[in-house]
């Protein structure tokens, strides 16, 4: 029994951004080894344009792979309906729409407005329940953007009731360039909670400062028990320069498991997967539990 969902997204945030590509058996076997940790939910692809995001051009062989990985849900992001119609022909278990919370980074990521977006959105709401896929609404740069500088909580909100107006399953918020504070997150969160009392809320967190274990407490002080995170910590958004990678899984477990929530992950699998996970990227992980470990004190 867990209290907490964690959604890693390492297969895809986590390998977005890495410039060499990653062959699909590599992904498969890091999919493989979230799957032995007892991760229940990952985020396994995107079905983005391969010129724009090249680590992601095999969505559909990616999807393929998880098939042989039963019960687990799989979750792909989509930006628009030409994703939408590639990820439904596969054995997808959601969908995770993004949109963003400012117009610059939703031009600069996906190439259209909000509205355009979210018109787009409000098309493939229904066809996607039909075919019994969840559909998820994420908000990136809820907190603020590269672009745009800080967001107005009053923006995200709008887009949440927009959302839950045209039948999302699930709401993600996401930092997408870890910069915000605790208090902000708690802010954020609660009022999200109250205009979507009734549908699952994620937190998706960046650690580009080195804030997002302590968002990740804001948020469930706020009571958000879904958390996107990424094995190892690795990570980063080909549109928004500089980000750094999600607040590693397995520092969350740590802390998680710590104070009592349970997250049923297997610890010590998780930290296997995140040696294999860095060994991927050309990044310096982010995981501070793995360095801690593999110095061999503090015990
Ligand atoms: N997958 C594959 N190809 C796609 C596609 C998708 N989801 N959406 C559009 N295309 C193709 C179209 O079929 C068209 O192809 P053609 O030139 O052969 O006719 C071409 O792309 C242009 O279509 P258009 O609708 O004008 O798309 P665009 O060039 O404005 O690109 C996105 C829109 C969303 C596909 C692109 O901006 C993108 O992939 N962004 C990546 C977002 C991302 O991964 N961000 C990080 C995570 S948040
Ligand atoms: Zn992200």
């Amino acid at each position: 029994m867990a209290d907490v969902q964690i959604i890693d997204v390492g297969p895809r945030d986590g390998l977005q951004n890495e410039p060499a590509i990653v062959p699909t058996e590599k992904k498969k076997r890091l999919i493989e080894m979230l799957v032995d940790s007892n991760v229940k939910k990952i985020e396994a692809t995107s079905f983005v344009h391969p010129r724009k995001v090249p680590q992601m051009a095999d969505a559909e062989q990616v999807m393929k792979q998880c098939a042989t990985f039963g019960e687990i849900e799989f979750v792909a992001l989509i930006p628009n309906k030409k994703g939408f119609e590639r990820a439904k022909q596969t054995n997808v278990s959601e969908v995770n729409w993004v949109t963003a919370a400012t117009e610059t980074f939703n031009y600069k990521n996906i190439g259209m407005s909000i509205d355009e977006n979210f018109a787009q959105f409000k098309t493939i709401v229904q066809e996607s329940k039909a075919l019994n896929i969840k559909i998820c609404f994420s908000i990136a740069v809820s907190f603020g953007c590269p672009y745009e500088g800080e967001v107005a909580p009053a923006k995200v909100i709008s887009l949440v009731e927009r959302a839950v107006e045209a039948g999302a399953d699930r709401i993600g918020i996401a930092d997408t360039i870890g910069i915000a504070t605790p208090k902000q997150v708690k802010q954020l969160l609660t009022e999200v909670m109250q205009v979507a009392p009734s549908i699952p809320i994620a937190i998706h967190l960046h650690d580009t400062r080195g804030l997002g274990l302590a968002n990740a407490y804001a948020a469930l002080e706020a009571g958000v028990n879904i958390f996107e995170t990424s094995v190892s910590g690795i990570g980063g958004c080909p549109f928004a320069p500089g980000a750094a990678g999600n607040l590693a899984t397995e520092d969350l477990v740590y802390v998680l498991e710590r104070m009592g929530v349970r997250t049923g992950i297997d610890f010590e699998k998780l930290l296997a997967a995140a040696d294999f996970a860095a060994s991927l990227t050309s990044n310096q992980p982010l995981g501070r539990i793995r360095q801690v470990e593999k110095r061999g004190n503090c015990k």
